[in-house]
């Protein structure tokens, strides 16, 4: 087995396997593409590194078994080349692997930040990782190490803390959860997105991080230490730039830093055509990439033309030899210590089509998950935990609705709906992702959304989304879920003020992917006021109402606050919504606590450790039964 390899031995095999390559059978290492965009002839003919899946692209009806065909026609091609060197196949699995319909589900990495719970972490990776193996991938773009620090950034759902240390308590445990020893039951881990993707000015999605050195090593690089040490295996580059110069071309923050000075021995892959906005030209971005340090490139679909213009700026001098071989000497690297070359055909591996495949055993995980990252704002005379004979309305938009509490990257890019609301509003700007711009109708299969968790355990719950059934019924307290609906990346940012785009756009030389966001302001009630009337349907009955917040961040949510007798952060809990009921009604305890500041007006922009710290929740804040305030 690979995993009884040592580095040398390693080596000398990466070296074997050097010595009978060509030069397009070089380069087509260093390529990745997207599923859509390659067969596997072209696999076989092309000597290609690796495919991946963009979120929400899958193979036919998306069920474990249309993956595990996918994989083997690719695998079996890229065995076939004359290189004969396996590809590995790459997915975002970030909270479960969440592209496949009937994966479980786990909350988004904010939630889990709440936790405070680092072996739960390395169970939800090794669950993940058993999940993503039952579909024949090996590679997962996981876990993301951004500290996010303004929350107008659409991707803060994805950051554990906004404290380093937090994140950094996770990141080890996450690595080692997925990769265990290499053996039957490990994926390749990514830590992205290398570096100060959560630390952008106005938390614009791929914006521009200006902060020092020292800042920019003690808040964003120091999570990647502890991870680096656990052995992850690769790293993804980060759209952002950092003080007007972009990531993907950034040869100190790539090669000086990661790989000199952090010794990283495995490859770093580019983010989605990442390199497409170092210049104008994307035959100039080829070079600029590669000889900043980036090793395989995530091109979604000109790898044509990119094999075609690397191979001219090798043969034309702008690209040293000696650059393309430590690119493909980092990947071989990776596919040997992973023990690629030894595994069956994917149809044939231990795990591949397994029936533990979204399992009730491995729900009961995300189950204790939601559970753990719930954090209770508001408990006012004690009106949690609510007994199991008690008459419930429970409304509020998000109520049932499995799409809605798993949020962006769940099925689709962008997420599902269950419900006919749907965000119409999206559109793209550039034409950025083949993936499916705005939220989907569709269902999560398997799971159960918060209200049907409520009804398990209240047979007296009725469910009105309005709250407007409030005034026919005798009811002893409401439960009204409610928040964000479902987005990724881009199109979650806040932007207060289309100037501030046009500022860093200039900030970084004017290359700039535009997004239409998610929204103008951080407070709920100007976001989805229909929410404060779910409250008020109920309240103005005078009926108290327990809100439970489904968000990918701290809200400005003073008036909700006020209207309600309690107050649940429950994040993006995931597909396992019974979890929420476990605590409302008393059968466990809250254990969560604050991994962000909650702030007060959306002006402030408070974190742990700032002066004059006035917060409306500190990082860290949470009650729960046992300690009555
Ligand atoms: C995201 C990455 C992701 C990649 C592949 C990009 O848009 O920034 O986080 O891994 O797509 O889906």
């Amino acid at each position: 087995m690979s995993q009884a390899l040592s580095e040398q031995e390693i080596y000398q095999r990466v070296e074997a396997i050097m010595q009978n390559l060509n030069l397009d059978q070089k380069i087509g290492q260093m390529v990745q593409t997207e599923r859509m965009a390659i067969n596997p002839q072209e696999v076989k003919d092309y000597h290609i590194g690796s495919v991946l899946s963009g979120g929400g692209s899958v193979p036919g009806t998306n069920l474990p078994s249309d993956w595990v065909s996918m994989n083997d026609a690719y695998w079996q091609a890229s065995v076939e080349s004359q290189s004969g060197i396996p590809l590995i196949y790459g997915v975002d699995a970030i909270h479960g692997h969440n592209n496949v319909l009937g994966a479980t589900i786990f909350p988004h990495n904010i939630g889990l930040g709440c936790m405070r719970n680092p072996n739960l972490i390395k169970q939800i990776a090794a669950v993940t990782a058993k999940e993503i193996l039952a579909t024949g991938v090996e590679w997962t773009f996981a876990p993301t190490l951004a500290v996010a620090r303004n929350y107008q950034w659409g991707r803060t759902y994805e950051s554990f803390s906004e404290e380093p240390a937090l994140v950094a308590s996770y990141a080890d445990k996450f690595v080692e959860g997925l990769q265990h020893d290499f053996g039957d039951d490990s994926v390749i881990a990514c830590l992205k997105h290398w570096v100060g993707d959560g630390g952008t000015t106005y938390g614009i999605d791929q914006g521009d991080t200006r902060i020092s050195e020292e800042e920019l090593r003690r808040i964003h690089i120091a999570p990647y230490l502890p991870a680096l040490r656990a052995g992850a295996l690769t790293v993804m580059a980060s759209f952002n730039s950092w003080n007007g110069d972009k990531c993907h071309g950034h040869r100190y923050l790539l090669n000086d830093v990661l790989k000199e000075e952090l010794n990283f021995k495995g490859f770093i892959i580019s983010d989605w055509d990442g390199c497409d906005y170092l210049d104008a030209d994307f035959r100039t971005t080829v070079a600029l990439g590669v000889n900043a340090g980036i090793d395989m490139f995530m091109v979604s679909e000109k790898w044509r033309e990119f094999i075609h213009h690397l191979r001219d700026h090798v043969n034309e001098g702008r690209v040293e030899m000696s650059r393309i071989d430590d690119a493909v000497r980092r990947i071989l690297y990776v596919k040997v210590k992973y023990g690629i070359f030894e595994k069956p055909r994917p149809a044939e591996r231990k795990w591949s089509n397994n029936k533990s495949f979204g399992s009730k055993e491995n729900r009961e995980v995300a189950r204790e998950a939601v559970r753990q990252s719930l954090v209770l704002l508001k408990n006012h005379d004690g009106i949690l935990p609510l007994k199991k004979s008690a008459k419930i309305l429970v409304a509020g938009k998000n109520a049932d609705d499995c799409g809605h509490q798993c949020g962006g990257f769940t099925v689709a890019w962008q997420g599902v709906s269950d419900s006919a609301e749907e965000r119409t509003n999206v559109h793209i700007l550039d034409g950025y992702a083949s993936g499916q711009a705005g939220v989907q109708k569709g269902k999560i299969i398997g799971g159960t959304s918060i209200w049907k968790g409520i009804k398990q355990v209240c047979p007296e719950a009725d469910l009105s989304l309005d709250g407007s059934k409030a005034s026919n019924g005798n009811y002893d307290a409401g439960i009204v879920v409610i928040g964000e609906t479902p987005y990724a990346e881009g199109m979650g940012d806040i932007r207060r003020d289309d100037n501030t785009i046009v500022e860093m756009g200039s900030m970084i030389k004017g290359l700039m992917k535009v997004l239409a966001p998610y929204g103008r302001s951080l407070v709920l009630n100007e976001l989805h006021p229909e929410d404060l009337m779910a409250i008020k349907n109920i309240t103005d009955q005078g009926i108290p109402a327990i809100v439970v917040l489904l968000s990918g961040r701290p809200l400005i949510i003073q008036k909700e606050l006020e209207a309600s007798s309690a107050f649940v952060a429950a994040w993006l809990p995931g597909s396992e919504g019974q979890g929420v009921a476990d605590v409302l009604f008393g059968d466990y305890d809250f254990e969560g606590k604050l991994s962000f500041t909650w702030q007060k007006h959306q002006d402030e922009n408070f974190h742990i450790g700032d002066e004059h710290y006035k917060p409306l929740f500190p990082f860290g804040f949470g009650l729960n039964y046992r300690n009555k305030a």
